[in-house]
């Protein structure tokens, strides 16, 4: 047993997983620096003074992200200290892309306002004109960032009907080949989209790369979706804009201070909220588990890892 390499697991994961790496490695709970490897979550930062704290005879070989996105860690420091990162790409995309589909049908067929309307007792039977949303067909949609997650969320907004335009920083090609989408800038997008998406992973290149000027661009009859990095969008700004009624609605997993959410948004009933559960199939969770333990073994044998975010010498 002594012989199974000590990996630190920061926070229970499912059961089958919890299984397998329990197979695989020593687990720990504390003391990273005197593990051989962490599996962390997107709720652990590893700033530079980290990296800088790390005693030099710490075992460390690599931090394993369970989440795609990884500005809870600071990559640079990493590879000057020479430990891997890694974090679980693809494997999460379609249900993320699920996710950011159901936010947007719960938006523009009003069902959450639905559910509250029955259960409070306030609905006295069929009407004309209740609770009427608006329909996706030959709408358009603004993809903000158009990498796995974004690409995939476009390709079932194109089966239901709607165009598609995006921003990035590369054109797409064989994206634009099989869905039509259209590369626009990023004020033209939020001028033209009936629903806007954010796909940006967060981290200081994007923060608040939503703000004002963006917001006041938009249709009012718009919907604004993030199931990206809360930091992306300028919540205030966001608030506002809702709060002036310049703004259809918004879907939301993900929050500039996670856990907090504002009241505001708390209190928007064209506001849709989801606690950061993009991920959250039973499926991409095991998945992600694996990724991660398989990059731990691959650092560990002292091979490059297949989910490595730099090259280490
Ligand atoms: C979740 O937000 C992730 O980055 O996987
Ligand atoms: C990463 O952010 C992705 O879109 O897969």
């Amino acid at each position: 047993m002594s012989q199974r390499p000590r990996v630190l697991l920061s926070r229970p994961l499912l059961a089958e997983a919890m299984t397998e790496l329990g197979k695989r490695f020593a687990l720990q709970h504390q003391a990273i620096e005197n593990c051989d490897a962490a599996i962390v979550t997107l709720k652990d930062t590893f700033s530079a003074d980290f990296f800088a704290q790390l005693p030099p005879q710490s075992p460390l070989k690599i931090i394993a992200n369970y989440a795609v996105g990884y500005d809870n860690i600071d990559l640079e420091a990493a590879q000057q200290r020479g430990i891997w990162v890694t974090n679980t790409p693809d494997v999460l995309t379609e249900a993320t892309a699920e996710l950011t589909l159901a936010l947007l049908l719960n938006l523009s067929r009003r069902i959450l306002e639905g559910d509250r309307m029955i259960r409070a007792g306030h609905w006295s039977g069929w009407e004309p004109t209740q609770l009427l949303g608006r329909g996706l067909q030959g709408k358009r949609l603004g993809l903000v960032g158009a990498g796995r997650i974004g690409q995939a969320f476009a390709h079932m907004a194109h089966r239901l009907g709607m165009s598609i335009l995006y921003t990035s920083r590369q054109a797409k090609p064989n994206f634009e080949a099989q869905t039509q989408a259209q590369q626009v800038s990023l004020n033209t997008l939020c001028a033209q989209a009936d629903v806007i998406s954010i796909h940006l992973s967060g981290g200081y290149e994007t923060h608040h790369f939503i703000h004002a000027e963006h917001f006041a661009l938009m249709k009012p009859s718009a919907y604004l979706i993030n199931t990206g990095r809360g930091n992306v969008i300028d919540e205030a700004a966001l608030i506002q804009t809702l709060q002036a009624g310049l703004l259809a609605g918004a879907g939301l997993d993900v929050f500039e201070r996670e856990p907090a959410v504002p009241e505001a948004l708390k209190n928007s009933p064209n506001v849709v909220l989801t606690p950061h559960i993009g991920s959250a199939t039973h499926e991409a969770r095991l998945a992600m588990a694996r990724l991660c333990w398989q990059n731990v073994e691959a650092a560990l044998a002292g091979h490059r890892p297949p989910q490595a975010l730099f090259s280490l010498p």
